[in-house]
């Protein structure tokens, strides 16, 4: 049984239908991210970034788990598997992985816009107005641009100890999410499944394999269950 570690990000959900980030200009959905996606954008218009975020996860709730994420579930019947997701959807726990933790937060939780760990669930659209148990507006519990990431340090705990890092669908683009990957130990294999060309500086060991989640993960996920 190995230690297998898998971080992903949007590419991961592309073919689950939810757009990744920086494949259209860098603009998500339309929107520049520092009009949605900081805490400058919620002081000056909560209503855009609660709409925004709204409709996020409105999406979210009408995708599905792609055969990608289906596999990384079965994977669990041989190996230690933990996955580390960018992603704010749900789409690895309803496919069935245990082990998950997002770094950048859940679009299906909401929190107190004064306390971060007044944490609630949350399905409906937020509007203005809407309050935690403690008075104060709720916000999407996700992570903005600028914002802390209080899940850091735990990522890089669990990714210390894998013997297979498997990353998947990110440009690796965003920091401190994207240096996690070089927290691997220096005789972990590493795997990268992408359809596109990112660049990964230093990373050694690496194996990359060109296709998108659900043709290459299956593929990989194939040889695994056949490693001790
Ligand atoms: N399968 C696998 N990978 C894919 C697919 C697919 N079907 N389609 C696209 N990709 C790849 C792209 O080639 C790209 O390398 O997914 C990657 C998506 O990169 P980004 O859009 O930059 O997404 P990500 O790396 O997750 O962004 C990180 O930035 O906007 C913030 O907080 C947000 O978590 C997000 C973070």
């Amino acid at each position: 049984m190995k230690e297998i570690v898998v971080f992903s990000g949007a590419g991961m959900s592309a073919e689950s239908g939810l757009k990744t980030f920086r494949d259209s200009d860098g603009l998500w959905e339309n929107y520049d991210v520092a009009q949605v996606a900081t805490p400058e954008a919620w002081s000056a218009n909560p209503e855009l970034v609660l709409r925004f975020y709204n409709a996020r996860r409105q999406q979210v709730l009408e995708a599905s788990p792609n055969l990608a994420h289906q596999y990384l579930k079965k994977l669990e019947e041989k190996h230690n598997v933990h996955v580390i997701t960018q992603n704010i959807d749900d789409l690895h726990e309803r496919a069935g992985s245990t082990k998950v933790l997002h770094l950048h937060g859940e679009i299906l939780k909401s929190r107190s816009a004064n306390n971060p760990s007044r944490l609630f669930e949350q399905k409906r659209p937020i509007k203005l107005g809407d309050v935690a148990d403690d008075g104060y507006q709720l916000r999407p519990h996700v992570v903005w641009f600028g914002e802390a990431v209080p899940e850091l340090d735990n990522a890089k705990s669990v990714i210390e100890k894998a013997d297979i890092l498997i990353i998947i669908g990110t440009s690796l683009n965003v920091y401190p999410a994207a240096g996690l990957v070089y927290c691997a130990r220096k005789n972990a294999k590493i795997y990268l499944i992408d359809p596109g060309d990112v660049k990964h500086p230093n990373l050694k060991r690496l194996e990359v394999i060109q296709k998108s989640a659900t043709e290459g993960i299956p593929i990989l996920v194939d040889v695994l269950m056949r490693a001790e």
